[in-house]
């Protein structure tokens, strides 16, 4: 059998939407520290650009930072056409782009709906869509959609948010039926509570103990628990894993604990 390490491989460069911030960030950065060119894609122009240098200081290998909206698909195909320039092949993608309702049903309108479904849901699709002949064209190609387990959870708090996490999984299993014929992987992963900007101001609002005292490993998790697991899903270690869901929650939906 064999058993060479194999989180380095494929060594081709990947597309990481929200890669400015928490968990896309950490994502890059764990990506970046095996080798892998990345291509991190935001709002912010300058941040962006700025957090790209400074994963390439510290692990030596090209980045890019562009700002794309996800919202507009020609952005999207804007940001394909400089990432096929920045980098020497794309053989990975991240979806880690994502905002939170917090109006419950109370405040939800239709703009809100449809932009929730268009930052977290449409450039799944729309990315794996333009981007299949770059991944089809490299072997052991992959692409990591950010789910959350609010696709699993009842939660009153976002309801937009919840639908489209739960459409993320759908959308997976549809997706990897098609993409295995081009011997391309996509996962989801879901996370737990992870100590990030968009969790902040609950954990300010609530305090961090009314998350803890029901997740089973008794703390928040942190941003590269999350980053070496997508880097997993994007390696050759995970060759048999695809139109699969990654819980990495330490023990919170399946936890009953008070
Ligand atoms: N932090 C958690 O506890 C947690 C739990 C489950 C799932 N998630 C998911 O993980 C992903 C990353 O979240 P995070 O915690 O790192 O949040 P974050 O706020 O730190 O990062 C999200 C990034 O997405 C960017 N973004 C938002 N809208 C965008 C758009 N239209 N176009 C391009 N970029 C856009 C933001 O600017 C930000 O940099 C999200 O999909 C989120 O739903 C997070």
């Amino acid at each position: 059998m064999d058993v060479t390490p194999r989180l380095h491989s494929p060594s081709t460069g990947v597309v990481i939407t929200g890669g400015a911030s928490g968990l896309g960030r950490a994502t890059a950065e764990a990506l970046a520290a095996v080798g892998r060119p990345v291509s991190l894609w935001d709002l912010d122009a300058e941040k962006t650009a700025r957090v790209a240098d400074e994963i390439a200081r510290r692990y030596e290998v090209p980045t890019q930072g562009l700002a794309v909206d996800v919202r507009d698909p020609k952005a999207l195909e804007r940001g394909v056409a400089s990432a096929r320039q920045a980098m020497p092949n794309i053989g990975g993608l991240v979806h880690a782009a994502g905002v939170v309702d917090t109006d419950s049903l109370d405040g939800l309108t239709a703009e809100g709906w449809d932009d929730g479904i268009r930052v977290h849901l449409r450039p799944v699709a729309l990315l794996a869509k333009a981007l299949l002949p770059d991944l089809a064209a490299q072997p052991g190609s992959a692409i990591v959609a950010f789910a959350s387990i609010n696709a699993t959870l009842g939660n009153a708090a976002n309801p937009i948010y919840s639908a489209a996490k739960g459409g993320a999984l759908s959308l997976v299993r549809s997706l990897a039926d098609r993409l295995a014929r081009d011997g391309i992987r996509i996962n989801a992963i879901s996370p737990g509570q992870i100590r990030t900007p968009m969790l902040a101001p609950s954990v300010e609002h609530l305090g961090e103990a009314a998350y803890t005292r029901r997740i089973l490993l008794e703390r928040l998790g942190e941003p590269e628990e999350i980053g070496r697991v997508v880097r997993f899903l994007l390696s050759d270690e995970a060759s048999y894993i695809t139109a699969a869901e990654i819980v990495v929650d330490g023990g919170n939906i399946s936890s009953q604990r008070m």
